[in-house]
């Protein structure tokens, strides 16, 4: 409480006097902003000109309503130069983007003064310095986006009064710090994006309690500790990307449970503990990237009710036990990456029921048995990897048809009698087909397989 007052004082102590007594109408206003940029290859801001048209409602990316200027949309026109203090005195303004061009410099405090401003959309230009105190006085902003910039330091604790903010986009800046506790009690914010900045400590504990998140993006910053567990019950939430940081601890319960869930991407960090999959099924959900963990326990029957599945992507965790024979039922599957991990068992021949999968790696794993002709079914299929297994068995059935096949270190002796004629069937074509070097049976051979296709080359 002591601290929230602090911070109010501290908000508090900028008072706003930009514009030193001057007043000036909203054409003038709209001319000092041009006067500040350099028009793009398009010249659209020539057409910003009183004595070709005297109603400057009529200018380009202008809408007013009742006389007065609301809306200022000159996004994607290639402008460079800076944003003039002079647009303090567009008061009616609602919406402004500026968006996609080449604009920089710090941005005017006095921006503080468009008291109905409810959208800023900032994003892709070349601005610099502090996210500027004064934004946190536009107590009706909804919209802020500041994406792909160069804005540097901390998110200030004032910006706690936008508690109107249904998105918020830092993406792609040079910000520090630690994501403020207040983010987590927004209470209408549905979208969050703060990736690629270099945020440290943790994650706001009360992300997802408002009921409201749908989308979050915290990948490639530097957070620790546990993703918050209200997530896991956060109905609307639909994209999840927290990848590249140091996150521990599990993954909040219930998440897979979710049906808006479309995209989870929780890979690169050191989450632990088991996947679980309870009875209910997010049965929207498209992708799951996991990869780099210290994950557990075993792949579930269940996991074949995600029946949207398009990525399973498991790669360098700790998961073990067989691969279950429901993952026959992932119709839409198109990728599965499940290597180096500590799977055992055989492959399911009813992988070959996946008409859709083009890329297969399951490799560096304990899996034996042979290997069902079936996993090559799928006429999509351009890679398979499942080297460094303990596979066994004939592969006189492998005759092409795959871009790129390694199925080195494994125990296949004996085929490659079988497999070799049926390579040099086919000749050049198939060897110039394979992008990558067909490797079998026991590294002895494998090389001189390497050197073959060399030549070929
Ligand atoms: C406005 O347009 C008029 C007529 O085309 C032109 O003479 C004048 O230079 C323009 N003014 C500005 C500021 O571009
Ligand atoms: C339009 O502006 C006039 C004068 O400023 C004001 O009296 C009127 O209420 C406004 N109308 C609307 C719809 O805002
Ligand atoms: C706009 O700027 C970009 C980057 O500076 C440039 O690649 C592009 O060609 C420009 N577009 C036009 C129409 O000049
Ligand atoms: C302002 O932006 C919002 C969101 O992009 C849009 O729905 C609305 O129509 C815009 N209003 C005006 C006046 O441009
Ligand atoms: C971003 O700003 C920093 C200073 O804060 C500067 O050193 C750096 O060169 C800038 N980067 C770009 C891409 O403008
Ligand atoms: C994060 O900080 C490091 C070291 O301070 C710096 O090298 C890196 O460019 C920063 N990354 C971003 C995205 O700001
Ligand atoms: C997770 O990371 C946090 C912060 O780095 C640390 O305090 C905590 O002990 C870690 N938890 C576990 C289970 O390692
Ligand atoms: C799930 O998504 C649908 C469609 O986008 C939406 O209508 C619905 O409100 C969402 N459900 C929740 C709980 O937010
Ligand atoms: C999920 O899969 C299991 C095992 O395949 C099955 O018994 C169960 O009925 C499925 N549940 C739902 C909700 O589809
Ligand atoms: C693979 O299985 C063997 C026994 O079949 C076991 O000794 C070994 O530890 C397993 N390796 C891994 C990485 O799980
Ligand atoms: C795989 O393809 C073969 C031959 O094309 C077919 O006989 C078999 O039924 C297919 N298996 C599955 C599981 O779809
Ligand atoms: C197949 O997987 C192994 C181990 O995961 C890896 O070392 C190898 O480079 C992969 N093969 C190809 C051709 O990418």
């Amino acid at each position: 409480m002591q601290l929230f007052i602090i911070i109010s004082l501290i908000c508090l102590l900028f008072p706003v006097h930009f514009n030193n007594g001057r007043k000036l109408s909203e054409q003038e206003a709209l001319l000092g902003i041009k006067s500040a940029i350099t028009d793009g290859p398009y010249n659209t801001l020539s057409y910003w000109n009183s004595t070709m048209q005297p109603d400057h409602c009529t200018w380009y990316g202008i809408i007013c309503s009742n006389s007065s200027v609301i809306s200022l949309d000159v996004s994607n026109l290639n402008l460079s130069g800076t944003v003039s203090p002079d647009i303090a005195f567009l008061t009616n303004l609602q919406n402004l983007s500026l968006a996609q061009n080449t604009l920089s410099g710090p941005l005017p405090s006095s921006l503080s003064s468009l008291k109905a401003l409810r959208v800023l959309d900032l994003s892709d230009n070349h601005f610099t310095g502090p996210l500027p105190l004064s934004f946190s006085e536009i107590l009706e902003l909804r919209h802020l986006d500041l994406t792909q910039n160069n804005f540097s330091g901390e998110i200030p604790e004032c910006f706690s009064q936008l508690r109107r903010l249904t998105t918020l986009f830092l993406n792609e800046n040079n910000l520090h710090g630690s994501i403020p506790e207040f983010i987590g009690d927004l209470q209408e914010l549905n979208a969050l994006g703060l990736s690629d900045n270099n945020f440290s400590g943790r994650v706001p504990q009360k992300l997802g309690t408002n009921g409201k998140l749908s989308y979050i993006d915290l990948s490639r910053n530097v957070l620790t500790g546990n993703i918050p567990e209200p997530l896991g019950r956060c109905r609307p939430l639909s994209q999840l990307y927290m990848q590249h940081n140091l996150l521990n601890e599990s993954i909040p319960k219930g998440l897979f449970g979710l049906l808006n869930l479309t995209d989870v991407d929780l890979g690169d960090n050191l989450l632990t503990g088991e996947v679980e999959i309870h009875d209910s099924v997010a049965v929207n959900l498209k992708s799951i990237f996991l990869s780099n963990n210290q994950l557990s326990g075993t792949l579930p029957p269940s996991i074949g009710n995600f029946s949207a599945l398009q990525f399973l992507v498991l790669d360098g965790n700790s998961f073990t036990g067989s691969l279950p024979r429901e993952i026959g039922n992932l119709h839409n599957l198109c990728t599965i990456d499940l290597s180096s991990n500590s799977f055992y068992g055989s492959i399911p021949r009813e992988s070959g029921n996946l008409q859709q999968l083009a890329y297969i790696d399951l490799s560096s794993n304990n899996l034996s048995g042979k290997i069902p002709p079936q996993i090559t079914n799928s006429t999509m299929l351009m890679r398979l990897n499942l080297s460094r297994n303990h596979l066994a068995g004939d592969i006189s059935w492998l005759t092409g048809g795959v871009d790129a096949v390694d199925i080195s270190y494994n125990m296949l002796q004996g085929a490659l009698s079988v497999f070799l004629p049926n390579l040099r069937g086919e000749g050049d074509n198939l060897l110039l087909k394979l992008s990558w070097v067909v490797y079998a049976l026991d590294r002895k051979l494998s090389d001189d397989y390497h050197l073959l296709f060399q030549a070929k080359r």
